[in-house]
């Protein structure tokens, strides 16, 4: 009796070493090889990315062989030294990657949004009214559309690179499933990837409501696998909100429609998270807010964006990039990311996502986008006085 009082927590003891020692993780020697040849690549590159700007050699020595759980630093920088072009070029494989290698995130996210500190802390959410927002365009002169995107991942559940077929397809219909429960104005239908009709898809694509398959920085950075398993993207009937199950993250909330209601688009968007975090938690950091794949995508992860044509501005670069810095803005060609505008047409964005509340976000983005089109009037007001002289 004695005996087995004390074998017993020994046991226990082993037990848990043992299972300790087999979620640890050993890094490789071809790993290492690996991460120093694209390393040496890199620095000898004329690459413009964040990632080659910070990881500095003494950075790089000392995060060499450092792993969290399931990853390694090669998981964290491969698509930036695959693709010399990135802008940022790094993508935490899972949540405790913003940890362990922080010495690289943090001055990369510095950097991104706008100055915000590794001594800095990310406000608590805060949407403020989103009715408070009106239209930024009601005659309809600029604005073609509308969009405010918010990313999530789910507690839990690893990001891309560590899913596995079972994950996507459980992050798939736990976004379905609620979804459903949710008041009418988002009833819809859910169109998965898998056995999706080419013509439909390109549609959807068409229509600014689908991602496009094949983007290669996520594909280096190991994030398509066992594509297009759970793959999908959900529509309420009047396609003003939108969610895109395991494209760069497991959830992408969207909110969009024509014109430029800011305020509509805004509140629609809010009682879809609210109806979406009632049933789903999220991955939250105490300090960097919502933790997603990519570090552009942290704090509140919202992207707020209008389609516009100020034809006045966007002829003189230097002016228009000069503009994008001033407001904070990100300038996209038509089809989103990586893309070129057609048409005189902008995708002009919010570039900060982190250290500022959803409401001070759409706020400075509100602001910056009136006075872009005041600016663009002027423009117009300028060469009409010219020509009629
Ligand atoms: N990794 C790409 C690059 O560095 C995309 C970065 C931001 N965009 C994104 N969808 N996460 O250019």
């Amino acid at each position: 009796m004695l005996l087995l009082h004390f074998q017993t927590p020994r046991l226990n003891w082993l037990f848990l070493i043992k299972r300790y020692k087999s979620t640890k993780f050993e890094i490789k020697p071809e790993v290492l090889a690996t991460l120093d040849e694209g390393y040496a690549k890199l620095r000898s590159s004329n690459s413009n990315s964040l990632l080659k700007k910070h990881l500095t050699p003494e950075i790089f020595k000392s995060l060499r062989t450092k792993t969290t759980k399931s990853s390694t630093l090669l998981d964290c920088i491969q698509s930036g030294l695959a693709n010399h072009d990135s802008k940022c070029g790094v993508y935490a494989p899972d949540a405790e990657a913003y940890t362990i290698f922080a010495d690289l995130f943090d001055p990369i996210i510095q950097d991104y949004h706008c100055g915000f500190k590794k001594t800095d802390k990310h406000p608590y959410p805060n949407f403020g009214n989103p009715c408070v927002f009106g239209d930024l365009d009601p005659f309809k002169h600029y604005i073609a559309s509308t969009r405010i995107r918010c990313a999530r991942s789910i507690r839990g559940y690893p990001f891309n690179p560590g899913m596995t077929k079972k994950h996507y397809d459980d992050v798939e219909d736990m976004i379905h499933c609620t979804l459903s429960k949710m008041g009418d104005e988002f009833k819809g239908v859910l169109h998965p990837l898998f056995g999706m009709k080419k013509s439909i898809q390109r549609k959807l694509i068409n229509d600014h409501f689908l991602f496009k398959p094949g983007d290669r920085f996520l594909e280096a950075a190991n994030a398509c696998r066992y594509w297009p398993t759970g793959r999908s993207i959900y529509h309420n009937f009047d396609k003003t909100f939108l969610v895109w199950c395991n494209e760069e993250d497991h959830i992408r909330m969207i909110s969009m429609q024509r014109g430029g209601n800011l305020g509509e688009v805004f509140s629609r968007l809010l009682r879809g998270i609210r109806g979406m975090e009632a049933n789903i938690p999220f991955e939250y950091h105490d300090r960097l807010g919502y933790l997603n794949f990519c570090p552009t995508n942290l704090g509140t992860a919202i992207r707020a964006s209008v389609h516009i044509r100020i034809p006045k501005l966007a002829s003189d670069k230097t002016k228009f990039e000069q503009i994008a810095k001033k407001y904070k803005l990100q300038i996209r060609g038509t089809h989103g990311e990586h893309t070129d505008a057609e048409d005189g047409l902008y995708d002009i964005s919010n570039k900060r996502r982190i250290g500022l509340t959803e409401y001070q976000i759409v706020r400075g983005f509100c602001k910056a986008i009136s006075e872009i089109i005041q600016l663009e009037k002027a423009e117009k007001g300028k060469t009409t006085s010219k020509n009629s002289k």
